[in-house]
């Protein structure tokens, strides 16, 4: 299993790092490969035992006049070997569109980076049933063979809403993804210590990716505990 924890704008450099060495220290027998991605003020330095830290954002570019943003060398000076591309809330409050995720893509993957790409539908898409072809227009252009390559299906109207999707339609839009070639698929939308076990035991499901669940370390570690050996 793959378990992420995705921070957002929580937790400061000082709790974050307190929280990475509790979490770590947790982490000795686990099996899944689990990941945190702070905000980029509190990101450490990536050289846990058993965590990886990744970052929730950065700019297709090593170096240069980009303000705000951080760039690849940055990313490497911290060791950081994980970024998430095109999650919902870069796509909607940030304009980050189709074009600048599958850049950020490329430029990642070909670093030798790992990149959580984040695809979703809203809730306007899901009741007009146009969820597939809408998630089919959000994987082209990637390279679904890429094996630094790891899709979160995130439906929009999940996130934050404390209403997960259900078994049933994880299932149905997972299995329809790896139709679509996806290889490595994470489910995310409001997942947390009451769900996570069923939504992981789901077959299609490769790991989850975590938001508001993870901010507690303790939480989060009983989402990891749940992932079992799969
Ligand atoms: P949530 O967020 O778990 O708080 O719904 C998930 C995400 O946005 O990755």
């Amino acid at each position: 299993m793959i378990i992420a924890g995705n921070f957002k704008t929580n937790h400061t450099r000082t709790s974050t790092l307190a929280y990475a060495r509790e979490l770590d220290s947790l982490l000795e027998h686990s099996t899944s490969e689990v990941f945190i991605f702070p905000p980029l003020s509190s990101v450490p330095y990536n050289e846990f035992n058993h965590l990886q830290i990744g970052v929730q954002n950065a700019y297709c570019t090593r170096s240069g006049a980009f303000s705000g943003e951080v760039g690849l060398e940055q990313l490497e000076e911290l060791k950081i070997k994980s970024v998430l591309v095109g999650h919902s809330e870069r796509r909607g409050l940030f304009k980050e569109d189709y074009r600048l995720c599958l850049q950020k893509f490329e430029f990642f993957t070909d670093a030798g980076l790992q990149v959580f790409f984040c695809i979703g539908e809203d809730l306007q898409t899901k009741e007009s049933g146009k969820t597939q072809e809408f998630l089919a227009s959000q994987l082209e252009g990637l390279n679904l063979d890429c094996a630094n390559l790891i899709i979160a299906y995130e439906p929009i109207w999940a996130i934050g809403t404390g209403k997960s999707a259900t078994l049933e339609e994880i299932g149905i839009t997972h299995q329809f993804l790896k139709s679509c070639g996806v290889k490595t698929l994470l489910y995310g939308g409001s997942v947390n210590t009451d769900n996570a076990k069923e939504i992981m035991s789901v077959e299609s499901v490769d790991g989850v990716l975590v938001g508001g669940a993870s901010l507690k370390v303790q939480d989060f570690y009983e989402i990891i505990q749940q992932g079992g050996k799969k």
